[in-house]
């Protein structure tokens, strides 16, 4: 039997800023179509992960390969949602989710149509002709998630997409990126602070320790799926939150240490 290539393949990535060593030796393997989320305290380098995986930052040494080719720059094989909310807001719903379709030199009709389609699968049919000052948070964050998959990337990077949300919003909004990851099943690295979130979402939660930092352990997610919300309140699911706590308790205190001091 062939093997298939994995999606992702990290190997001996280090990162120094300086004399400052923010990532050190990550070795790591992300199948195809696998939730990936990454935890760890403030500073442990999740950021500057996603941001070397999409080309945005280079890797001091080490090498990523996504679809077995060397990653150097950034490509249209794979969408970025930020953290903060950054839609255009002299341009409609669906003009914003046309941007990368539009500087990739690829914004054809059909492009076009299968972004009105994606606004649909993302539930903002009929918002296209909509600014982003006309939406709620929750909204403009679904319009970030349409624009990103509007390149049909084969990795979808997201770096604590749902932080600006309020608690019900961001429960449903990962209801609605479970939907949407089940139809498509894009390969997935999701980074947030919240433990049950990353546990709710992911197949393997990537726990990241920090000074320096580093991939500290993999954790798999074995709860069934589909995942509704009241999964939650399981036994299962409240211990893998606790596993994964103890892993970066000591950690996070530190870091909210030295951010009070
Ligand atoms: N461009 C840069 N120049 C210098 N240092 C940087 C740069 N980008 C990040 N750092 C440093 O690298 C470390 C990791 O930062 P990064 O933003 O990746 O952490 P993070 O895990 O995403 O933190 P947070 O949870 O607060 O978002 C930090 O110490 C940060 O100050
Ligand atoms: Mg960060």
């Amino acid at each position: 039997m062939v093997e298939a290539v994995p999606k992702l393949v990290i190997d001996g990535l280090t990162k120094r800023f300086g004399p400052m060593e923010a990532l050190t030796r990550i070795d790591t393997r992300v199948e195809i179509g696998e939730f990936i989320s990454i935890v760890g305290p403030s500073g442990c380098g999740k950021t500057t992960f996603l941001r070397i995986v999409s080309g945005l930052e280079e890797a001091t040494t080490g090498e990523i390969r996504l679809d077995d080719a060397p990653v150097t720059k950034p490509g249209s094989d794979r969408g970025f949602v930020f953290q903060q909310d950054n839609l255009l807001p002299w341009l409609t719903v669906i003009d914003n989710a046309m941007i990368g379709p539009k500087i990739g030199g690829f914004a054809t009709h059909e492009r076009r149509a299968a972004t009105k389609a994606l606004l649909k699968l993302v539930g903002l049919e009929g918002f296209g002709n909509h600014y982003p000052r006309q939406l709620s948070g929750g909204m403009r964050q679904r319009v970030n998630l349409a624009r990103a998959l509007a390149i049909d990337p084969e990795i979808l990077l997201m770096d604590e997409p749902f932080s600006a949300l309020d608690a019900q919003t961001r429960e449903i909004m990962q209801t609605e990126l479970l939907r949407i990851w089940e139809e498509g099943r894009k390969t997935v690295l999701f980074v947030t602070h919240q433990i049950d979130e990353a546990v709710f979402l992911s197949d393997r939660v990537f726990v990241f320790a920090r000074r320096p930092g580093r991939l500290q352990e993999i954790i798999t997610i074995d709860l069934p799926r589909p995942r509704p919300l009241s999964v939650k309140r399981t036994p299962a699911f409240v211990a893998l939150v606790d596993r994964i706590w103890s892993l970066i308790e000591h950690d996070v205190r530190a870091s909210v240490m030295e951010e009070m001091a």
